[in-house]
Parts: C-alpha cells; structure tokens; sequence
C-alpha cells in the first residue's frame, strides 16, 4: 500500500484550521490534543442551540447528527454503528465492559506491563471482591507484551485478555492484532485499551479481532474533553450485562422486570453532554478525512525525530520501548526533575506531561526509572516546532 505523505500546502491547511498553534508549542496530545475550529464551532453552536430552544428540544432537532455520531465512530474502527456506544471517558468504557463481565471466583486475567494505572486498580478491586488473579505478562526483548509467554498463560486458561495498546507512559505500541490472534485460537475475551492509540494509528477491530475497545475523545482524536467510546461485539453484547443500568440502557417491561437494549448503546447513561457527543463526532470525521494512515505516519516520523534530536543531546536519555513506535516521547534530563523540565518549558510556551512512577508502577520503576517528561507529538506539529523544543531542551541540560 502506497501512504501519501501529507502536503506543505496541506500542513498549512491544518495548522491554519488550529488556531492553538499560534500560542503555544504543543507536545501534550497523549493528555489532550489541539482540537481543529470545526470540533469547537460545533460543540459551542450546539451549546448556543440548547439556550436558545432548550436542551430537549436542540436534542431532537440534532438527532440525526447525534445518530451519525456512531456511524463516524464505526467507521474509524471498522464497526457496526449497533456496537458502538458513547460514554464520558475512556475509563468508564472500560470499567462498563469490565466491571460487567461475568467472571467466576478464580478467573485469570492476563494484562502486561503497559496496562493503565485505572484499568489495574479496576482489576485489582475486582480480584479482591471476586477472587479474580490478575496474571502480568512480562516484556520481551524489545519491551512490548511478551507473546510467548502469553500464549503459555493461555493454554493454562483464563477469563480474560487485557491489553493496553499504547500505553500512557512512553512511545510502545504494543502488538494489538498478534494478541488478538491468540486470544481467538484460545478463544478467550480480548479487551482492548485503544485510549491512546485511537486517531494515533490506525485501528480495525477485525484486524485486531478484540472483543471490547475502549477509546476517550480528548487525544489523539483531538475531540472535547468528557467524551469517550467503547465499541462491543455480539459476543460481548451476549455476555455482558453493564454494571449500572438506566432507563435509557435498559426498559422497566413489568412492575417487576427490566429488558436490557440490544445494542451497545445499554452501557451509555441516558443523561449526556449532547454538545461534545456532536463534538466527538465532528472531531473523527475530520480525522478520517485526514485520513489516520497518513497522519499516524506523519506523526510517527516526527516522533523518531524528536527521539533521536534528544538522544543526540548529551544528559538526555530516552525512554521509549518497544518494536513499533508511536507519538509518544519520554525521555528524562540527567540531575533535572521531569517537574522542573516541564516548568522550563512552559516558560517558553511548551506544553508537555509528567509520567509519574505512581502512573505506571508495572514498568517505570522496573526498569529503574524515576518521572520521565513526556512529549506527545501530532501530525499536525511541525520540524520548526521540534527544532525549538530540542534547543528548549538543550538550555536545561546541566553542564
Ligand atoms: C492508555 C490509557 N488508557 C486509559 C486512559 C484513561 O482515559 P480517560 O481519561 O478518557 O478515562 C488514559 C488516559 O491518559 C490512557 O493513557
């Protein structure tokens, strides 16, 4: 397959549609992206509407814009619309599917190193409140998700896969789909955090063949913030009764009895943010007009150059692991605090994040590691930005 590239004129086009450039450099995507004008016009003229008319009223008057909503959603993941449902964050897409899952006093769940802080405190309650073992799958040499060591762990049986695939702190893009493959010969349930990689690479939930995805709004899909999504198969619809139900997920039929829907709408509330649902969808379909593959190869690019920009520079390390990499850089300063390093930078309008050991407990401290900076990239940053953060960067090294 050919990819082609994203054009100079282009380029233009998207920095000129985020007007956030203009302010700042903005190496903080993994926490939440630049939105482009078109997912804040809609989000702000549906807010407009709602006063003007009420918020009922400006429901039913966008209803068909909130129904194609899933359609967008199903088409940046290679779903049906049925499956896929909106929530407020990623977290509790996952928590719905998770939380609700039918397991049996002493299921096993294999998860890795990369897993998300919130999904193991979530496997963690769950392990106390139902005898579940929670079974970490090690890194392999090149740090993603051992795959030899789960297909060992599931010929011993378990309940449950689940995996992260590009973890919050650091540059891994774990083997989504050669875990899927696994999980389907060993016919166990797949759930899969796509938080950070949904927008940043391009996801088909057939090619991955997970049973659950979970996605957030904010990032990589450059969407509002407080939106999220989760995309179920049959087999999960089959299976999974949502932890809380409401009477949008679920009908009273009796004085005694309820019917849980159908689709994978049981696990939305009723109530919602109307005004970012259209958001979220206005946010996928510019992101499919980019078109993910171009963009995730845009961004990867850019990524390789800041890693390789830094590591050039003496007293700074970088941290990424993996075979396959992502947007996401983290690297650390010799005898500088990541807090310290990120303050230097916000001085000189540059946003990055901190990953804190207490954020990735399986990983950085296993690898010995104190808080690392982490610089996430878009496609729509430029070489000029990465040249500037590189000589940012530079002027904090201590000499
Ligand atoms: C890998 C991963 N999963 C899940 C989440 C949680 O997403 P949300 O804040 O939308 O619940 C994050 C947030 O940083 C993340 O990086």
């Amino acid at each position: 397959m050919t990819t082609i590239e994203i054009s100079a004129d282009q380029l233009a086009r998207l920095r000129a549609e985020t007007p956030g450039v203009g302010n700042v450099v903005h190496f903080n995507n993994a926490g939440a992206a630049l939105s482009p004008n078109v997912v804040v016009e809609t989000t702000v003229a549906h807010l407009q509407r709602e006063a003007a008319i009420g918020g009922y009223e400006a429901a039913a008057e966008a209803s068909q814009r909130l129904d194609a909503v899933y359609d967008s959603l199903a088409r940046l993941l290679g779903a049906r619309s049925d499956q896929m449902a909106v929530i407020e964050n990623a977290t509790r897409a996952w928590d719905m599917a998770v939380y609700g899952y039918p397991f049996q006093p002493g299921d096993r769940v294999l998860t890795g190193r990369a897993e998300y802080v919130s999904n193991i405190i979530g496997l963690l309650q769950l392990e106390k409140r139902f005898g579940l073992q929670v079974v970490i799958i090690d890194d392999d040499e090149h740090g993603q998700i051992d795959v030899a060591q789960l297909e060992r762990e599931l010929a011993d049986g378990a309940a449950m896969v689940a995996l992260t695939h590009v973890p919050t702190n650091g540059g891994l893009v774990n083997p989504a789909a050669e875990v899927g493959e696994l999980c389907r010969r060993h016919d166990t349930f797949y759930v899969l955090d796509a938080c950070q990689s949904a927008g940043q690479v391009p996801l088909d939930v057939d090619e991955i063949g997970c049973d659950v995805l979970s996605g957030t709004g904010r990032k990589y899909l450059r969407g509002p913030r407080g939106t999220g999504f989760l995309f179920v198969n049959d087999r999960a619809i089959e299976r999974i009764e949502p932890p809380f139900l409401d009477l949008h997920a679920a009908e009273w039929v009796d004085e005694r009895e309820y019917r849980v829907r159908d689709d994978a709408r049981r696990f939305e509330n009723w109530e919602t943010n109307y005004a970012g649902k259209l958001g979220l969808g206005a946010a996928v379909d510019y992101a499919l007009d980019v078109g993910v593959e171009v963009s995730s190869a845009r961004l990867c690019a850019l990524a390789d150059d800041l890693r390789f920009g830094l590591d050039s520079l003496a007293g700074v390390s970088v941290h990424d692991k993996g075979q396959r990499r992502g947007g996401i850089v983290t690297f650390k300063v010799d005898g500088v605090e990541a807090s310290t390093v990120q303050q230097h930078l916000a001085a000189s309008d540059m946003n990055v994040s901190i990953s804190p050991p207490g954020h990735a407990r399986l990983d950085l401290p296993h690898r010995g590691l104190p808080a690392l900076v982490r610089a996430s990239v878009h496609y729509y940053n430029d070489s000029d930005e990465v040249e500037r953060f590189l000589s940012a960067i530079e002027a904090v090294v201590v000499r």
